[in-house]
């Protein structure tokens, strides 16, 4: 199908093949027990680069960044991230998790948050450099959050929290950048911030940005490619390539149609999670494409 390509303003130039990939799988399988959740997976990440990983809830999406983070064993192939075994990379990794758990860090301040990032874990008495202090006000400023540097996590709103987390995953100086759906319960504006915060990032140190996704209209034209996880397999490539009425059917067995609309990709069809309303923080004005179905409402 004839498929409108997107302004990508954004995107960086990948070189001729002669960077070394940031992470690189082959052949990789990963099963719980007798469930396979995906396999046959063969991908290489650039420097730089920006691959959305989409699909449906329980298709793995969170399992291939456990995978990435070495807390996930591969059942088949193998996975090295910067040239090594995924743990011995992972200080290398900057992490936004799904749906972090609150009230752990309820209590705790931007600012720790962010100290965190850089000197790890360490609740015993810890030196607290001048130099240590200077970087984290650094990063508060640079993703916008010095004003709240002092409140309480528990105390912000979803958006502030979130930037935080990504201050504090930017503080270990990643050179590779895992988000699990940071948009979640994001209003627009949030998301808009969020993802200029993660695509500043890429563009002034290279770093590769892996983010997971249910939707991917606030990304599109940030994305060099997309990796589509379905039940039925998996695509890598373009968005004008991946996300195709042909491409998105083959991968779910059934007819899929893909629509553009004022720039936007609509996906009509696919079989996604159970049939239940979109959940409540879900901003509904960038409903996911998955939600864009007939019958989610009694
Ligand atoms: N620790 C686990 N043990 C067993 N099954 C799991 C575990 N983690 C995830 N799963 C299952 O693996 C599938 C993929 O999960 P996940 O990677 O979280 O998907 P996604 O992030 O795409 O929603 C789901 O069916 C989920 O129930
Ligand atoms: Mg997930």
């Amino acid at each position: 199908m004839a498929s409108v390509p997107q302004a990508r303003a954004g995107r960086v130039a990948i070189g001729g093949g002669d960077t070394a990939p940031v992470v690189s799988l082959r052949g990789a399988a990963l099963s719980y027990g007798e469930r396979t959740v995906w396999h046959g997976l063969d991908l290489d990440v650039r420097p730089g680069e920006f691959l959305a990983v989409l699909g449906p809830n329980g298709s793995g999406k969170t399992s291939l960044v456990r995978a990435l983070l070495g807390r996930q064993p591969l059942s088949a192939g193998t996975l090295t991230v910067l040239g090594r075994s995924p743990r011995e990379a992972a200080r290398h990794i900057g992490y936004v998790p799904q749906q972090a758990t609150l009230s752990a860090t309820a209590m705790l301040r931007a600012r720790d948050l962010v100290r965190f990032g850089i000197d790890g874990h360490r609740f015993g008495p810890r030196p607290r450099s001048g130099a240590v202090r200077r970087r984290v006000d650094e990063i508060l400023e640079a993703v916008g959050a010095s004003a709240y540097a002092d409140v309480p996590l528990g105390l912000l709103s979803g958006g502030e929290r979130q930037r935080v987390r990504i201050g504090q995953a930017l503080a270990t100086d990643p050179r590779i950048l895992l988000c699990d759906e940071p948009l979640l319960s994001l209003d627009l504006n949030h998301q808009r911030a969020v993802t200029e915060l993660i695509d500043a990032r890429r563009h002034s140190h290279g770093t590769a940005v892996v983010f997971v996704t249910h939707e991917i209209n606030p990304v599109l034209d940030l994305v060099d490619r997309v990796l589509y996880l379905a039940p039925g397999g998996h695509r890598v490539g373009t968005p004008e390539e991946v996300l195709t009425s042909a491409s998105l059917s083959q991968l779910y067995g059934t007819q899929v149609d893909v629509v553009r609309v004022h720039g936007r990709v609509v996906v009509v069809g696919a079989p996604d999670e159970p049939i239940a309303p979109a959940p409540p923080h879900h901003p509904t004005h960038e409903a996911s494409a998955a939600h864009d179905r007939d019958g989610v409402r009694p």
